[in-house]
């Protein structure tokens, strides 16, 4: 079987200017190339400060990157996420590109059913369907039933990972980028997260992931992708 490439990152820097440090230049990343096929898992290898979030956050383009280019696979075509329109990027979002962050990054006052029925609804699957899917998920992911109907501002940081990997996972994504999606949870949910990262990989997706964790690791990937920081950390004393 052929597998189809899905993304395909060239060159790719990315180095924030601090303008309240005097216009402090910070490269992170250089030179990055990396391609990922359907049906691979690669996990971002690299001690903790190197860059791999921003990496992932590049990919998702809520950094924008300084130099390179970041293709998506979307819609039979490829997409650009480092120069694409927000019209574009938003659409990619939508059908292609799901991103697991290591917590909620807003807490909306709905209802956790809705907010993970959400992404399905938006899609044009009728509301029942929906709200079914998102009951199954949050039943496998051990959301007491009780808290369905409560918005999950006031849950467990872990309660409030798994609402946030139910919200992604309900979406068949082609494309996945998860970062620490396991990192607050207990060891029977951690293996349901397992599970559901290797389904998705079963049926297809190209995932790109950080995991901390040795033994996900290597429940996960399919191959590691080091990066090198780009400068070594120095501390330098304050006098
Ligand atoms: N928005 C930002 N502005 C300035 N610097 C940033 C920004 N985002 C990240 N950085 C810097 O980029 C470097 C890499 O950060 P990043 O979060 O990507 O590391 P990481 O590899 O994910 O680390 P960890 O394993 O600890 O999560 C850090 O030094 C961080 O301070
Ligand atoms: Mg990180």
């Amino acid at each position: 079987m052929t597998m189809t490439r899905r993304i395909d990152v060239t060159g790719l820097s990315k180095d924030f200017t601090l303008h309240l440090q005097g216009g402090l230049h910070l490269p992170i990343l250089s030179g990055v190339d990396m391609q990922v096929d359907a049906g691979e898992c690669v996990v971002i290898h690299a001690p903790s400060g190197a860059g791999k979030s921003t990496l992932l956050r590049c990919l998702y383009a809520n950094y924008r990157a300084s130099s390179g280019s970041i293709r998506i696979r979307h819609d039979g075509g490829w997409v650009d996420l480092a120069s694409a329109p927000a019209r574009q990027i938003h659409a990619v979002r939508h059908s292609t590109l799901g991103f697991v962050t290591q917590f909620l990054r807003v807490i909306p006052r709905i209802p956790t059913l809705d907010l993970v029925a959400e992404p399905l609804i938006a899609k044009g699957v009728a509301l029942n369907e929906a709200q079914e899917q998102a009951k199954a998920l949050l039943a496998r992911l051990r959301i007491p039933m009780r808290l369905w109907h409560v918005p999950p501002a006031t849950f467990s940081g872990g309660e409030q990972q798994r609402v946030n990997i139910a919200r992604t996972m309900i979406s068949d994504y082609p494309v996945l980028l998860l970062d620490e999606p396991t990192a607050s949870l207990d060891e029977a949910n951690r293996d349901t997260v397992i599970d559901m990262i290797n389904s998705a990989r079963d049926r297809g997706a190209a995932i790109v992931g950080i995991f901390h964790d040795e033994y996900v690791c290597r429940a996960l990937a399919t191959r590691l992708f080091p990066i090198t920081p780009v400068q070594p950390v120095t501390l330098v004393p304050v006098i």
